[in-house]
């Protein structure tokens, strides 16, 4: 991962088919990626390990999947209709627009944080340090001015009569809107939580560092709805319990750290995010934010509906107090290919090898006939019978070298390879896709040693 450079990246997950550029065949579309075949895997088990984590092992925790367009009002009481805009710049060479809290990020590899400046100082710093255009070199900026996230679209009953609405830019807004239906649907008792997992939209202008920054992303976020005097230690759990999950999933400690913000928005107790060292420099994987009431009470107060909750022991009525656990399902996976990619020099060669997390993996077994005419046959009843279990690739074309360089690229954590061993025995070779040694394993025995070696 150490020398791992994005562009490297973007073209290895383009061969194997993990990620495409968006509308490739029209020149592509800025900041927009396909998952092809292997990303969609990877992201799926990626977003399976999260929900497991923070919905199924937590008895205290509800899913839900609120709609993406909400009632427009949603926007104006979460003040994004008026505030949720980024400083941009323009080079007047060659156009290009930027952000300039990104310029000053990537320049400084995420040394400096932008977050707590006033425009006028990031202009002064872009200044002083000379940061040039990334796109043509040149050292001609605009004044920075503020630009809108949100994206819009319109909603219109008759032609002609159009109300605006928007495209969620988070997807918290519908935990919030929803607490009270689930807290009342589940009998749920304060401390409780609600997450969700889906897509979320903002009009992001710079050049998006492949999946780091998209216009259009997933987030997997959380809100713990608890009493204001236990809300610190909500906090610093889930900041604990963000880290142990990306930690379990493969990311290595020393790729991680915490970084507190300096500059709060006015209702925040504090906010952290986890960073992640990816090839672009230290940058935010996930937040965990202590929002105080502030999303509950201007929700009663521009819906007009009551948001609180009626503790049943002591029959005190209050607004719960929020902490929020946010982080992008595709930057996480972005993180993720990152960690496991590794060049490996061997004795006489070098291979290609993605280091996933067994349950991560796209595929967890590969299997290959050794000669294609005397052995597929057995290898497809192989295949029907372990696609039941697991995600299976099936691959008969090449020599068994080349396949097995291929299945390590793609992560792949066995390679089964049926010969006449099998036809006669009822046996298999099995490749360890991490160690490259051979076991062989009775046929009868493959969905254990398979789900043992998963579960490592
Ligand atoms: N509800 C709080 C919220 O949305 P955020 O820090 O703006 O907070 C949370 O976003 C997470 O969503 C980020 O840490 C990041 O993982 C992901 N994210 C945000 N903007 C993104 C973008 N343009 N592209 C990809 N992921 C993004």
């Amino acid at each position: 991962m150490k020398d791992l450079k994005m562009e490297d990246l973007v073209s290895f997950c383009k061969t194997y088919g993990f990620i495409f550029p968006g509308s490739e065949i029209y020149g592509g579309f800025a900041n927009t990626w396909d998952f092809g075949p292997l990303g969609v895997e990877l992201k799926n088990n990626i977003k399976r390990a999260w929900w497991k984590r923070f919905v199924q092992e937590d008895k205290n925790t509800y899913g839900i999947d609120a709609a993406i367009l909400m009632n427009p009002t949603t926007w104006k009481a979460s003040g994004h209709i008026d505030s949720f805009s980024d400083p941009k710049m323009d080079c007047k060479k060659c156009k290009q627009r930027f952000r300039a809290d990104n310029l000053i990020e990537d320049f400084s590899n995420g040394e400096v944080k932008a977050e707590g400046m006033t425009n006028e100082e990031m202009e002064k710093y872009i200044s002083d340090n000379h940061i040039k255009c990334p796109k043509c070199g040149g050292f001609d900026w605009t004044p920075i001015k503020q630009f809108k996230l949100m994206f819009e679209t319109s909603r219109g009953t008759v032609e002609g009569d159009k109300d605006t609405v928007y495209l969620r830019p988070e997807t918290c807004q519908g935990e919030y809107v929803n607490f009270l239906n689930v807290q009342r649907s589940q009998r749920a008792k304060i401390p409780f939580a609600i997450a969700q997992i889906g897509k979320s939209f903002r009009n992001e202008i710079t050049p998006g560092n492949f999946l780091f920054r998209t216009i259009e992303f997933e987030q997997m976020e959380l809100q713990k709805f608890c009493k204001d005097s236990d809300s610190m230690d909500f906090y610093n759990d889930y900041k604990e319990r963000a880290l142990k999950f990306v930690e379990d999933i493969g990311l290595k400690e020393e790729n991680l750290r915490f970084h507190d913000h300096e500059k709060l928005a006015h209702y925040a107790k504090c906010a952290c995010d986890i960073e992640y060292k990816f090839p672009i420099g230290w940058q935010e994987l996930n937040g965990i934010h202590h929002r105080g009431t502030w999303d509950l009470s201007r929700h009663q107060e521009f819906s007009g509906q009551k948001l609180e909750y009626l503790d049943p022991e002591t029959n005190e009525k209050y607004t719960p107090t929020v902490i929020e656990y946010s982080i992008g399902a595709d930057r996480l996976t972005l993180a993720i290919l990152c960690e496991a990619y590794e060049e490996e020099q061997l004795e006489n060669d070098t291979r290609i090898v993605m280091h996933l997390n067994g349950n991560l993996a796209p595929y967890k077994v590969a299997i290959l006939p050794l000669i294609k005419k005397n052995h597929s046959e057995k290898a497809n009843e192989l295949f029907d019978m372990l696609s039941k279990d697991f995600m299976c690739s099936y691959d008969e074309s090449g020599s068994i070298g080349k396949r097995y360089r291929r299945q390590d690229a793609i992560g792949t954590p066995f390679c089964i390879t049926v010969d006449e061993e099998t036809l006669t025995n009822d046996t298999v070779t099995i490749r360890d896709r991490d160690t490259m040694k051979q076991e062989v394993v009775k046929v009868k025995d493959l969905k254990k040693y398979i789900e043992k070696g998963l579960n490592k």
